[in-house]
């Protein structure tokens, strides 16, 4: 069987997990996809800074490597550009693409399941949000005949990292959060994570697939935790609580408000007990009642993990002439300021 030839662009804390699992279940791999799934080279930006992947699959060009003979983009490089004309241009070349990048999908999905209807491609997303935890599908495709009224949760790790050590050791904001960084927890420029943006972009991918509609990250009402004290911290422990940055997003009537900050939530409450870089999200459908997700949420080979569940869901659909998901921001709710909730 003709293999599936995989372009993967960017090769950090989670490409090289990527790399190592395709290695090391390449025979298991081939036979869930019915054909083997190979990497026809890893785009970097510094091909000679790389030791711990096989040298003749490096390249500094990440354009070319889109336009190879590459059936599938796998990107995990994040931020806007040049990632986002990268995989347009895989898209429109009709290669299926899975991302892990949160703040392009909370930008721009709109525009790239355009370009992916065009061509017929695939696009994928799962380790965009919550790291390992199986998230955007059971939203997408298990809860499909039941109406989401809310999601949720805790969606950063390093925050959740550096709160849950402010708690439990009374260690500083500081030296918390350059140990988030050492484990691969935080992003490459970690005031995206300590000031929310990261959490913001997670929760707009999760409030358009729940909602069925287009919230973008600018539509999030967004605080982040660089005003949380070893005080503060105190303070809600002396109040039997402890403080925890949450998404929500919340159907109101027929409209959306999403919204990411800093709460004081009981040590009773299930999020209380959601430590290190764990995230958790509770979903609440009519039908369905409450459901809670919980898992690793950070890290590179837990989202690797969710990579490569999407990697062999694309890879299938071109073995056996399947689809992926389509945009589903038909209900077209409008997403309300969250001060008018
Ligand atoms: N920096 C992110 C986090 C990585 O801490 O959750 C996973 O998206």
């Amino acid at each position: 069987m003709k293999p599936i030839k995989v372009a993967l662009l960017g090769c950090g804390t989670v490409g090289t997990q990527v790399v190592r699992l395709l290695d090391e279940q390449a025979d298991d791999l081939a036979a869930r996809v019915g054909a083997p799934v190979e990497l026809a080279g890893i785009a970097v930006r510094r091909p000679d800074r790389h030791r711990d992947v096989p040298k003749h699959l490096l390249t500094a060009d990440a354009a070319g490597l889109v336009a190879s003979d590459a059936d599938v983009v796998v990107e995990v490089i994040g931020g806007i550009e040049p990632v986002r004309t990268l995989l347009l241009d895989a898209l429109r070349r009709g290669k299926s693409v899975v991302s892990a990048n949160k703040a392009l999908l909370a930008e721009s999905a709109g525009e790239l399941f355009a370009a992916a209807d065009e061509s017929g491609a695939d696009l994928y997303f799962e380790a965009a949000v919550a790291g390992a935890i199986p998230l955007l599908r059971p939203l997408r495709e298990s809860l499909a005949g039941d109406r989401i009224t809310r999601v949720m949760g805790i969606v950063n790790g390093t925050t959740n990292y550096i709160l849950s050590a402010m708690d439990e050791t009374g260690a500083n904001y500081g030296e918390t959060l350059e140990e988030a960084s050492r484990l691969g927890y935080a992003e490459a420029d970690p005031t995206a994570d300590v000031d929310g943006y990261d959490a913001a972009s997670k929760a707009a991918i999760l409030a358009s697939i729940a909602f069925h509609s287009r919230v973008t990250a600018g539509d999030v009402y967004r605080e982040g935790i660089s005003a949380v004290t070893s005080a503060d911290v105190a303070a809600a422990r002396t109040l039997g609580r402890t403080i925890k940055l949450l998404a929500i997003c919340e159907r109101v009537d027929d409209s959306v408000a999403v919204r990411v900050h800093p709460a004081m939530i009981p040590r009773s409450h299930p999020l209380a007990s959601v430590n290190g870089a764990f995230n958790a999200v509770f979903v609440e459908a009519e039908a369905a009642g409450q459901l809670m997700f919980y898992g690793q949420g950070a890290g590179g080979a837990p989202t690797a993990s969710a990579v490569l569940g999407d990697l062999v869901a694309v890879a299938r659909n071109r073995v056996h002439g399947g689809r992926g998901p389509r945009e589903s921001a038909y209900a077209a709710l409008e997403v309300r300021p969250v001060g008018q909730v």
